[in-house]
């Protein structure tokens, strides 16, 4: 794999380390270097690129911090799966985040609960303290591989034919749900924040506790601007990037 690799130019200004680190990137991002395989040991590298080992681990190291490879004691080094770009501009649920990547979304229930909405609830869903709502909380999956746990709440009177129920739901779609509900969502604010799993979210998104996520805070709007859902998910930080375009003010 190592033969058709560029090699650093020893009389650039860019710091060698770099040069490497650079390489090795690109190799990812071009799928030369497959996610899940096994680079090269350390030694070898360092040899082929003509730099020290200390050179060599230092870009190593780089890339294992950035998300690009992952250190598995006694076995080498790896590529890591490709994060996923999620956009922020559309209102899009997971099921159609997930087929639109060509890849099988999946859903655990973890509880559905009708409980009267505490102070906090009832200002984020505009509604009366007291009132019936719906709590669901899920684990989102695709391809099989845990995402990120949503905790979706909605008034109860949204809900006026079907009861949702961990059979109505049966591992589908939400979103679809309201819409065969009559329940258009026409638009959501969003907020995201930094955060570090606790043991249960460590446990359902199989990382360790501690690791980085991303909690992502959603109120989702009908056409006249009620909110129908409010939600707190925690997304696992080492395969979500989100993106967003920005023009200047003036
Ligand atoms: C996204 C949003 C959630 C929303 C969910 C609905 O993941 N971040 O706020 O509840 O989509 O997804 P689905 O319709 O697949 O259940």
């Amino acid at each position: 794999m190592v033969e058709n690799r560029k090699k650093p130019d020893k009389s650039a200004p860019l710091p060698l380390y770099y040069q490497v680190k650079t390489i090795i990137k690109d190799k990812i991002e071009q799928g030369d270097y497959k996610s899940g395989c096994k680079i090269e040991p350390e030694r070898e590298l360092a040899k082929y690129f003509d730099v020290s080992r200390m050179t060599l681990r230092k870009a190593i190291t780089q890339l294992v911090d950035e998300g690009y490879l992952i250190r598995r004691a006694g076995e080498g080094t790896f590529v890591r799966k490709p994060k996923f770009r999620q956009g922020l501009l559309w209102l899009t649920s997971f099921t159609e985040d997930m087929k639109n990547r060509g890849l099988k979304p999946d859903s655990r229930t973890i509880f559905i609960e009708e409980d009267r909405a505490c102070y906090y609830l009832a200002d984020k869903l505009n509604i009366e303290e007291n009132t019936k709502v719906i709590i669901l909380k899920r684990l989102r999956k695709a391809d099989g591989e845990p995402m990120c746990i949503e905790k979706s709440h909605i008034p109860k009177f949204f809900l006026k034919s079907a009861e949702l129920t961990m059979d109505s739901l049966n591992g589908a779609s939400l979103y679809d749900f309201l819409q065969n509900e009559g329940i258009y969502l026409n638009h959501a604010r969003e907020t995201l924040e930094a955060g570090i799993a606790d043991q249960e979210e460590a446990g359902l998104l199989e990382i360790q506790i501690g690791a980085p996520v991303i909690y992502r805070e959603r109120t989702t709007y009908n056409s006249k601007n009620t909110p129908v859902e409010f939600v707190n998910s925690t997304y696992r930080a080492d395969r979500y990037k989100f993106y967003v375009e920005l023009m200047r003010k003036d």
